[in-house]
């Protein structure tokens, strides 16, 4: 498959950003749903798939374009695996510094010593005509440190210690390291060889 152009369909900068830079050596022009003044797409569906496939979809109608469209989450082991695919939603007034602080106090408040979690991601590509979509996903295991280190990346970042990682944040990661291990690289990464595949 060979694709010139791909619109990210999302106006979450962190998400572009990460996304852009993992697609830089791929000679794609890469535009997102900001600069072409698409919607924000509301999020009704209950899964990350349905998700990821409506936001594709909804922009690839609207652009002509092949788009792709990240839905992620935290789930904590703790909550249940809240919040989830309401991840973005569970932050008061979307702020994330409220909402890392609402999440430490609701796990405080279970008693409980387990701070075991994981970042889901289902990548969405969707076609321009058909509006088929691919979809690719990735995950990465991890705890919730008791307090925010770290001022790089975005949402819940700065608590969240990836298993692999050496007891960093990923707030204290390069673009590079966080990617190497994240849950949005690993999708991105099962996008880029479908694209060598192909
Ligand atoms: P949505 O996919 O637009 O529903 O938003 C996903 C939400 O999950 C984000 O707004 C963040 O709160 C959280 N999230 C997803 N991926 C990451 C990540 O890589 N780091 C930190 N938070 C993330």
């Amino acid at each position: 498959m060979v694709i010139k152009k791909l619109v990210i369909a999302s106006h979450n900068r962190g998400k572009i950003d990460e996304i852009t830079n993992l697609l830089a050596p791929y000679h794609i022009e890469v535009v997102s749903a900001v600069d072409l003044n698409l919607p924000d797409v509301e999020e009704t569906g209950t899964t990350f798939e349905e998700n990821s496939r409506l936001k594709a979809v909804t922009s690839a109608k609207l652009s002509g374009e092949y788009c792709l469209a990240d839905d992620s989450g935290l789930c904590v082991d703790a909550l249940g695996g809240r919040p989830g695919v309401y991840s973005a939603r569970y932050a008061p007034d979307r702020d994330f510094n409220k909402g890392i602080i609402k999440l430490l106090d609701e796990i405080e408040a279970t008693h409980s010593n387990n701070r075991k979690a994981h970042f889901s991601c289902v990548i969405a590509l969707a076609h321009p005509q058909t509006l088929a979509c691919q979809i690719f996903e990735g995950r990465v295991d991890g705890h919730l440190a008791t307090e925010k280190h770290g001022a790089g990346g975005f949402g819940y970042d700065p608590i969240f210690i990836p298993d692999e990682g050496d007891g960093r944040t990923f707030a204290e990661m390069s673009h590079e390291e966080k990617s190497g291990i994240s849950h949005r690289g690993r999708a991105l990464a099962k996008f880029i060889k479908s694209l060598d595949e192909a």
